[in-house]
C-alpha cells in the first residue's frame, strides 16, 4: 500500500497560484479532506507565512489552529527551511526552537525539515525541536543533477538523517526533474542500507517525467507519494491525486482512498480555482522537458527572465543561461532552491552584464563565506580568490553559520513591548511574526497591512482587458492590444494602464511596478529622486536597475577610489556602488528607498 501526502493547501497553490489561496477557501471542505485519510495533508511553512501577511492580510498562525480544529484525523504538516524558518536568512537557535514549539502548539503534527545545500548541521536544530515537542520529523533532502549528487551521496545522507533521529525521510525535487531510474535507485539504495523509515519522494510535473517517476519509486519500496488535487495541480505543481489514486487501484500500491469522496472534493476545488482565474499563469501548465537539460527549476527561469527584463536585457537570456551552469558549477554544484537559487542566478546575471565577477552581490560573499552552510562541492579558489578577495580563506568560517548568531527572543520581544505601548502582542506568536518579517511583520500587527483582494473583492480575471495589460511582461502584445480598445486620440499619448501588480517568483511574492516607457520599478520605494542632469563632470552612475538602499556619503565628504558610495537593492540582493575617482562629494542626487535605473546618474565627485 502506498500512501499520499497532499498538497494543495501549500504547495499545489504555491506552485500555480502564487500562495494565494485563502484561509476562508480551504476551511469548507477540511471536513471531507479529512475524512480520505492521507499520511499527512501538507497546510503552512514555504511561502504562506510570508504571503498572509503581505499580501491576504491574514494570520498565518490562525489559519493553521482553524485548519487542525477542521481536521483532527488528519496530521498536518509544514515546510520548514531548516534555520530559515519560512524566511530566507538564518535564525539563532532560540527563534528556531521556539517556533517549532509554537507551530507544533497550534496544530502543526509533522515537520518537514530541509536545507537548501543538504547541510546536516542546518538541520539538526529544527529537528531535535521538533521531536521535543513529539512532532513527527520528516527529513529531506533536495534533490538536484550533478556530479556531487550520486546516488551514494543521496543514500549516505539518508543514513545519517536516520541517526538524527527522522521519523520519515524524503526526496525534495522541488524542480520537478528527477527521472524515474533515478528516483528509483536513490529509494531502493536507501532501503537496501537499511533505512527502513516511511520514504517519500515530492516531485513537480514540470519534466513531464513525474507520473513515471513515481511508479518506478514505489516499484523501489516508496511508501509516500506527494500528490495535489486535481484542479490544483500538473505543470509547476504536484501530479494529480485523484490520477495516483485511480493508476494504482487493484496494485499491491492500491491507497484504498475513496474515489468518490476526493471526486466531490475536486468538484470544490475547481470552484476555488475558477475564483483565483486572474492569477493563473498559463505557462506554468506547459510541460518543459528542458529543465532535465538546463537543470533550472521552472521558478528560477522566470526569475531570470524577470531580472533580464528589470536590467533590460532580455536578449541576454541564452548565455544566462550557460552562466548560470557554469556559476552553479564554479560555486560547488549548490541544488537551486531558495535562497541558493537566487545566489546563483544573480551572480550569473551580473556575471553576463558587467564581466565575470566584476559586481558581486552581498549574498554571493556570504554563501562564499560559509554563511548558508557548507556548499556540497568546494567552491573553486580562483572563485574564492575573486569574491572575498586574496585573504580569502581567513574569511570562511567552518562552523554552522547560526553558531555566530545571537539569541534574539528577548531582544526581540522587549523590542516590540515599546512599540505602540506593548498593545502589538496580542498573543505571544505576534513576536515571532515581528522577528521573521520585521517590516512587513509590523505593518501587519499594526493593522495597516491591506488585503490585495478578499473574497468579496476579486481582481477582474485574466482575460479582461486591463487585467492583459497588467500582465504584459508575460504578454508582450498585450500593450498593443490594448491600445486598440482606446479611442484614436489616445493611442498615441503616454500608455496609462494599471501599473501595480505582484509576481511570484520562485515560490516568492515580488512587488512590481510598471512604468509606461516599459521599465520596472521595484516597489516599495518611497519619495522621488531630485532633479538631476542627464550628464555632468565627476558624475557617478548606477550600473544597475534597483533601489537605493543606503547612501553612504553625504555632501562634503572627501572620498577615494574603491569607497562604497551607496549601496542598491537590485533582485532583492544588495550591491555595492563603489567609487571610481576620488575627490569631493559635490551633490547627491539620489535618495535612500528610491528607485533607480542603470545609467541614472546618483552623485558628483570632483
Ligand atoms: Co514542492
Amino acid at each position: 500500500m502506498v500512501q499520499l501526502h497532499e498538497m494543495i493547501l501549500r504547495d499545489g497553490h504555491q506552485s500555480l497560484l502564487a500562495t494565494r489561496m485563502r484561509t476562508e477557501d480551504m476551511l469548507p471542505i477540511a471536513e471531507k479532506l479529512d475524512e480520505i485519510g492521507f499520511f499527512s495533508l501538507e497546510v503552512w511553512g514555504g511561502a504562506t507565512y510570508d504571503v498572509c501577511i503581505r499580501y491576504l492580510n491574514q494570520d498565518p498562525w490562525e489559519r493553521l489552529n482553524k485548519l487542525k480544529k477542521a481536521m483532527p484525523n488528519t496530521p498536518l504538516q509544514m515546510l520548514e527551511r531548516a534555520m530559515n524558518i519560512v524566511a530566507y536568512w538564518n535564525f539563532p537557535d532560540d527563534v528556531v526552537k521556539k517556533f517549532i514549539y509554537m507551530a507544533k502548539k497550534n496544530g502543526c503534527d509533522y515537520f518537514r525539515i530541509f536545507d537548501a545545500l543538504n547541510d546536516l548541521r542546518n538541520m539538526k536544530v529544527p529537528m531535535q525541536a521538533a521531536k521535543e515537542n513529539g512532532a513527527h520529523v520528516q527529513a529531506c533532502l533536495s534533490y538536484t543533477i550533478s556530479p556531487i549528487h550520486t546516488v551514494d551521496y543521496f543514500v549516505d545522507k539518508f543514513i545519517e538523517l536516520k541517526k538524527m533521529g527522522a521519523d520519515s525521510v524524503c526526496i525534495k525535487d522541488m524542480a520537478g526533474m528527477i527521472s524515474p531510474k533515478r528516483a528509483y535507485d536513490i529509494i531502493k539504495g536507501t532501503k537496501e542500507a537499511g533505512v527502513n523509515l516511511p520514504m517519500d519522494l515530492h516531485s513537480h510535473y514540470t519534466s513531464g517525467m513525474t507520473g513515471m517517476a513515481y511508479q518506478r519509486a514505489v516499484e523501489a519500496g516508496a511508501d509516500i507519494l506527494d500528490t495535489s488535487m486535481s484542479p490544483i495541480s500538473g505543470g509547476t505543481a504536484a501530479p494529480a491525486t485523484e490520477s495516483v489514486v485511480a493508476a494504482f487501484q487493484g496494485t499491491e500500491w492500491d491507497t484504498k482512498y475513496d474515489l468518490e469522496l476526493l471526486i466531490e472534493c475536486r468538484t470544490y476545488f475547481l470552484k476555488v480555482w475558477e475564483k483565483y482565474r486572474h492569477l493563473h499563469r498559463f505557462d506554468a501548465l506547459k510541460v518543459d522537458p528542458s529543465v532535465t537539460l538546463h537543470q533550472i527549476p521552472g521558478g528560477m527561469l522566470s526569475n531570470l527572465i524577470f531580472q533580464l527584463e528589470e536590467q533590460g536585457a532580455r536578449d541576454k537570456y541564452r548565455q544566462i543561461l550557460d552562466e548560470t551552469a557554469r556559476v552553479r558549477e564554479e560555486l560547488g554544484f549548490p541544488p537551486l532552491v531558495t535562497p541558493t537559487s537566487q545566489v546563483v542566478g544573480v551572480q550569473a546575471v551580473m556575471n553576463v552584464l558587467h564581466g565575470r565577477y566584476k559586481v558581486i552581490p552581498k549574498e554571493t560573499k556570504d554563501y562564499c563565506r560559509g554563511m548558508y552552510g557548507k556548499p556540497p562541492a568546494e567552491i573553486k579558489p580562483e572563485i574564492m580568490k575573486k569574491v572575498l578577495g586574496p585573504t580569502w580563506k581567513e574569511e570562511v568560517i567552518d562552523c554552522r553559520p547560526s553558531d555566530l548568531l545571537e539569541p534574539l527572543w528577548d531582544k526581540k520581544k522587549k523590542e516590540l513591548k515599546e512599540i505602540d505601548g506593548g498593545s502589538l502582542i496580542k498573543k505571544e506568536e505576534d513576536i515571532m511574526t515581528y522577528i521573521l518579517y520585521p517590516q512587513v511583520g509590523l505593518k501587519f500587527l499594526k493593522g495597516q497591512a491591506i488585503a490585495e483582494f478578499t473574497s468579496d473583492n476579486l481582481p477582474l480575471p485574466i482575460d479582461h482587458v486591463f487585467t492583459r495589460a497588467m500582465v504584459k511582461q508575460s504578454f508582450p502584445e498585450v500593450k498593443q492590444l490594448w491600445l486598440e480598445t482606446q479611442p484614436p486620440e489616445k493611442r498615441g499619448g503616454p500608455v496609462q494602464i494599471p501599473t501595480e501588480f505582484q509576481v511570484e517568483v520562485d515560490g516568492e511574492p515580488y512587488e512590481v511596478k510598471v512604468i509606461p516607457s516599459g521599465g520596472y520599478l521595484v516597489a516599495g520605494a518611497g519619495g522621488t529622486t531630485p532633479e538631476k542632469p542627464k550628464d555632468i563632470e565627476g558624475g557617478i552612475k548606477s550600473n544597475m536597475q534597483g533601489t537605493i538602499l543606503k547612501v553612504k556619503v553625504k555632501k562634503g565628504d572627501k572620498v577615494k577610489k574603491g569607497d562604497v558610495i551607496a549601496t542598491i537593492e537590485a533582485m532583492k540582493m544588495e550591491q555595492e556602488i563603489k567609487c571610481e575617482t576620488e575627490g569631493e562629494v559635490k551633490e547627491i542626487f539620489c535618495k535612500e528607498g528610491a528607485p533607480v535605473s542603470s545609467g541614472d546618474l546618483l552623485m558628483q565627485i570632483l
